[in-house]
């Protein structure tokens, strides 16, 4: 398994082209399940997530074809995949590939509302707390599908198709959102979504879904209506910019120092985590080309902050500013609110000599001057990359193990950060 080495306390300089969000790539190639047609997504990062998603979509009888790198094109700039679903094969996602990736739960979704029933794995992905899927099955039970749970899996059922209902969510969900959104494109008649996810992300699926014929009204906002159609045609979409990628590298900067242009990212996307970046001592631009972050010598506030649902403080972010905080003047407290057991970088963290104690769901760090340099293994995706950010400015060698959670959502990370002056360096292992 590989590593990766860096030595820290060298400042990032330089352009860091944002890649297309991996949490929006997924649920639109999910998407081409939808339709016989082809789906032509654009500016796909190269991610493990999506190398794998191309392959379960395979096992479900999706034909792909993807481009390759074209002259000129620079080694991060995105791909372009073509996935037709003309003969759905099979409607069995099984335990082997789900247990890999959470969100491939969700063929669920397009392959009931297309096929009438499916049978899928129930899903593991990141070790983040218990992760249940009982909102992502109420949202399909609403629309009229049965639903049975039978060792480890799940199978549903449409046999009349799937009609319009009234999803009321009783908490905000992102997957839950995405597949209601699928599910009801297809469906017969109305449908309303109550408190929806207003993730950047669930726009884009709609967006996506109304090229292909959809009728959807309120994405973006926390109740969406759908008008069912009976069939969806193929389209041609860009996947967005990264805004967890985005957040990452800004406080990979605010944490070394430096100045750089994060080339294709779009402020609105993470206003919120913007907004604390600069209370925490950050300079932040807009650019016709992208954000610009810079920091000098002047050190870092501590500041305290809560996830929350779009708009609000990504989860997805609180690891990479925990490690931020570690070297802030003060005391910061991070609330995490979505995600239960969310804090295993605490431990690793600990490890390069941050002072960190939870208090139930609040993580309380106590800045120090310095980090120093240590072996960490990478728990989760988010988690790993926190490691990262601490490691740039630690004193001496840091070894991050286990990185394929980094290569599960981050393009090119290494080649990404030494670009701007980081000393990053890959290790590949066998076995
Ligand atoms: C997505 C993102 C993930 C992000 C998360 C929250 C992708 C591929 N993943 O995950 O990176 O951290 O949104 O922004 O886009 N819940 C239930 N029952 C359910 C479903 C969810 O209780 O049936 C709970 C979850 O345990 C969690 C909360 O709802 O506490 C939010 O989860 P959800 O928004 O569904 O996260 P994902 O879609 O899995």
């Amino acid at each position: 398994m590989d590593k990766i080495r860096i030595v820290g306390g060298r400042p990032l300089n330089g352009v860091i082209p944002v890649s297309g969000a991996k949490n929006a790539a997924l649920p639109l190639m999910i998407a081409s399940l939808l339709t016989p047609e082809t789906l032509t997504l654009h500016n796909l990062p190269r991610l493990a997530d999506v190398s794998l998603l191309v392959r379960i979509l395979g096992n479900h009888g999706v034909d792909y074809m993807i481009n390759g790198k074209k002259p000129g094109q620079t080694v991060t700039s995105g791909q372009t995949v073509r996935l037709s679903a003309e003969h759905i094969v099979d409607t069995f996602a099984p335990y082997e590939l789900v247990a890999k990736m959470r969100a491939s739960f969700w063929v669920l979704a397009p392959l009931l509302a297309r096929m009438g029933h499916a049978k899928v794995s129930l899903p593991g992905g990141c070790a983040i707390g218990t992760r249940p899927v009982d909102l992502l099955l109420m949202a399909m039970e609403k629309l009229g599908a049965q639903i049975s749970i039978e060792a480890g899996y799940v199978i549903a059922k449409a046999p009349d198709g799937l009609r319009g209902g009234h999803i009321n969510f009783d908490k905000v969900t992102v997957g839950g959102t995405h597949m209601a959104l699928m599910a009801a494109s297809l469906a017969l008649g109305h449908t309303l979504i109550e408190n929806a996810a207003r993730e950047p992300e669930i726009v884009d699926l709609a967006d996506c879904l109304v090229k292909m014929g959809a009728r959807i009204h309120g994405a973006g906002t926390s109740r969406i209506e759908i008008e069912g159609v009976a069939g969806l045609k193929g389209a041609e979409h860009h996947v967005m910019p990264d805004r967890i990628e985005t957040g990452t590298y800004a406080m990979a900067v605010a944490m070394t120092g430096g100045d750089i242009l994060l080339e294709g990212a779009r402020p609105e996307l993470l206003q919120s985590a913007l907004d604390v970046l600069t209370q925490v001592g950050a300079h932040i631009s807009t650019t016709n080309e992208g954000i610009r972050v810079s920091r000098n010598g002047a050190g870092l506030q501590a500041v305290d902050v809560e996830t929350a649902p779009f708009p609000g403080f990504p989860t997805d972010l609180q690891a990479q500013f925990m490690a931020l905080m570690t070297r802030a003047k003060g005391s910061s407290r991070i609330t995490e609110t979505i995600f239960e057991n969310r804090f295993m970088h605490v431990q690793e963290l600990a490890r390069l000599g941050a002072k960190i104690r939870l208090d139930g769901d609040t993580a309380i760090v106590d800045g120090v001057d310095d980090l120093q340099g240590a072996p960490v293994m990478a728990t989760d995706l988010r988690a790993s990359v926190s490691l990262v950010i601490a490691a740039l400015a630690a004193k001496g060698e840091t070894t991050v193990n286990r990185v394929y959670h980094l290569d599960r959502g981050f393009e090119h990370l290494e080649a990404k950060l030494s670009a701007c002056g980081a000393d990053v360096t890959r290790l590949a292992q066998a076995g």
